[in-house]
């Protein structure tokens, strides 16, 4: 196993997209940030050294971190963050996992543009990729949203008014809108293929705020993997990602030559057709005719804005290679409503309350609006014995009254308590969670993800979870393995793990503007018995607040 060095400097760089140059947060100067790319079993050590004006933390998706909370990176909840001219050195293992990750700003909006791939391939002891067909090349595809305006100013904007924040001026492939979009074309990505070959993409989306459908002009995907677990494959003409999910797929240029294009649009979003609110890259067949100005690329066929039915069924395909260990049994059987609330504002003011009728947008699980300390990390607050005025440990297993969450919900229920709230799970309990999305303003597809984790993913159903009726659904043999999963608009999701990291993990709705009205909490996992079953000494370098 190989240890790998990194300096990761945040700096301000000016970034030209959309006909103008905006000065932007970046990792050295790059946007998006540098790939890194390590084998199963190695080992990373980033420092971060904030050159720029904000706070930062930075946080690497889907990585275990065993023991490690340390490493993980978001701010007041593991670390309090890095401050400008301050540094971190993240260290950590990689240890059972294969496949594509990605890694972020855990600030505020800084994930905006400081974000990259994080690829994870088999060790030296067993290079191959368990796929059907091994690929002759590989290609990475950050899928990412860019604003006009400086998205801090943006956050800010929304925190102030209460509003919704504005939506992004364009997506992005690998930090380019692409063909469609004003003053993109000629920077369009170009994927080259020869013939016949089969190709591994990886696809990230790293957007802040949008679901997004991907596909290829008739080319078949063959799903191997999602959030660095291995998948049986299936063939399917798009996927849809969250925010936060990855999924690996081969390709096989088995089309005439060509040009083709690969796109994403939004899904759950107002936007639909293929358009210039559709981002592009175009897959290059080596031996294809050139392409004139008159004859442009073939346009992928993608699924309109509201076609829940084909990201449901995207998702319902989605299984583990073979039979996995799931808790059969659980210790702990939490339900949490996870959606959107407003908060009444008590002195109506115009300026701050421009969020429906006069109140201010929130979000909640179980009705607790998360809110992050500012004093102190949760993690430092709790090793040194003061969690007193960080945070307390009676966040609600279930919901403070039962209602028909997906039906019609009464006014008096859509105006969540705030609070910095953990919910204490013993070391190696089985847990079970069902996410039940809610109608309260509006259904949404909350794509959740957890710290520390991976789960698995059990059951999933539109409407109300039905305890007597859905369980005996669930599947316990082969489901598959994720650190994000969307549960779906109006509907509810299952997921299973086995509480064997101790640690205080975040788990939150990865779409950032739902995260800072509150659709957040925190699970904090006590520790086992022994030294190797507890949380591992902070570094020294760890940021102070
Ligand atoms: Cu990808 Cu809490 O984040």
């Amino acid at each position: 196993a190989e240890v790998h060095f990194h300096e990761f400097i945040i700096q301000e760089t000016p970034v030209k997209r959309l006909c103008r140059v905006r000065n932007s947060i970046t990792v050295n100067g790059q946007f998006p940030g540098p790939t890194l790319e390590v084998r199963n079993d190695d080992s990373l050590v980033i420092t971060a050294i904030n050159k720029a004006q904000y706070n930062i933390s930075l946080h690497w998706h889907g990585i275990r971190q065993m023991r490690n909370p340390w490493a993980d990176g978001p701010e007041f909840i593991t670390q309090c963050p890095i401050k400008p001219g301050g540094s971190y050195t993240y260290r950590f293992n990689i240890e059972e996992q294969e496949g594509t990750l990605w890694w972020h700003a855990h600030s505020r909006w800084l994930r905006a543009t400081v974000y990259g791939a994080l690829i994870i391939r088999p060790p030296l002891s067993s290079p191959h990729y368990p796929f059907p067909v091994i690929p002759k090349r590989e290609f990475t595809l950050l899928l990412g949203e860019w604003w006009d305006r400086n998205p801090m100013d943006v956050l800010n904007m929304a925190q102030f008014t209460g509003a919704a924040p504005n939506v992004s001026d364009a997506f992005t492939i690998n930090g380019q809108p692409g063909d469609f979009y004003r003053c993109s074309s000629q920077e369009t990505l170009r994927y080259l293929v020869g013939s016949g070959e089969t190709v591994l993409l990886r696809v990230i989306n790293s957007g802040l705020n949008q679901e997004l459908f991907f596909g290829i002009a008739n080319h078949k995907l063959t799903v191997v993997a999602a959030d660095a677990s291995y998948t049986k494959p299936f063939s399917t003409n798009v996927i849809m990602l969250g925010p936060g999910q990855t999924t690996d797929v081969l390709l096989t240029a088995d089309q005439p030559p060509a040009h083709y294009y690969m796109a994403a649009h939004a899904y759950n979003s107002a936007n639909a057709p293929f358009d210039n609110t559709t981002t592009t890259a175009i897959l290059q067949y080596k031996d294809a005719p050139c392409v004139t100005t008159q004859a442009r690329a073939i346009p992928a066929q993608l699924p309109g804005f509201n076609d829940t039915a084909t990201a449901a069924a995207f998702t319902a395909q989605m299984k583990s290679p073979s039979k996995v260990e799931v808790p059969l049994e659980v210790d702990e059987d939490l339900f949490f409503t996870v959606g959107l609330g407003l908060f009444n504002c008590t002195t109506p003011n115009t300026q701050r309350c421009q969020g429906p009728n006069g109140t201010r947008f929130a979000a909640s699980i179980n009705n607790v609006s998360f809110v992050f300390p500012r004093s102190n990390s949760i993690m430092q607050a709790y090793y040194q014995g003061t969690p007193a005025g960080v945070f307390t440990t009676d966040f609600p297993p279930v919901p403070p009254t039962t209602f028909d969450y997906t039906g019609n919900v009464s006014r008096g229920l859509w105006q969540p308590t705030r609070g910095t709230k953990a919910y204490k799970l013993k070391y190696k309990s089985k847990v079970q969670v069902i996410l039940q999305d809610t109608s309260i303003v509006t259904i949404e597809n909350h794509p959740m993800h957890l710290h520390g984790y991976e789960f698995y993913v059990v059951g999933t159903g539109i409407g109300n979870f039905n305890p007597s009726k859905d369980t005996s659904s669930f599947n316990l043999i082969d489901p598959p393995r994720r650190n994000t999963i969307g549960t779906p608009p109006g509907g509810w999701i299952a997921i299973r793990f086995v509480a064997d990291n101790p640690g205080v993990w975040l788990m939150h709705c990865h779409i950032d503007s739902h995260i800072f009205w509150g659709l957040a909490m925190v699970f904090l996992v006590e520790n086992g018995e022994g030294h190797l079953q507890s949380v591992q000494s902070p570094p020294l370098d760890l940021p102070q607040c």
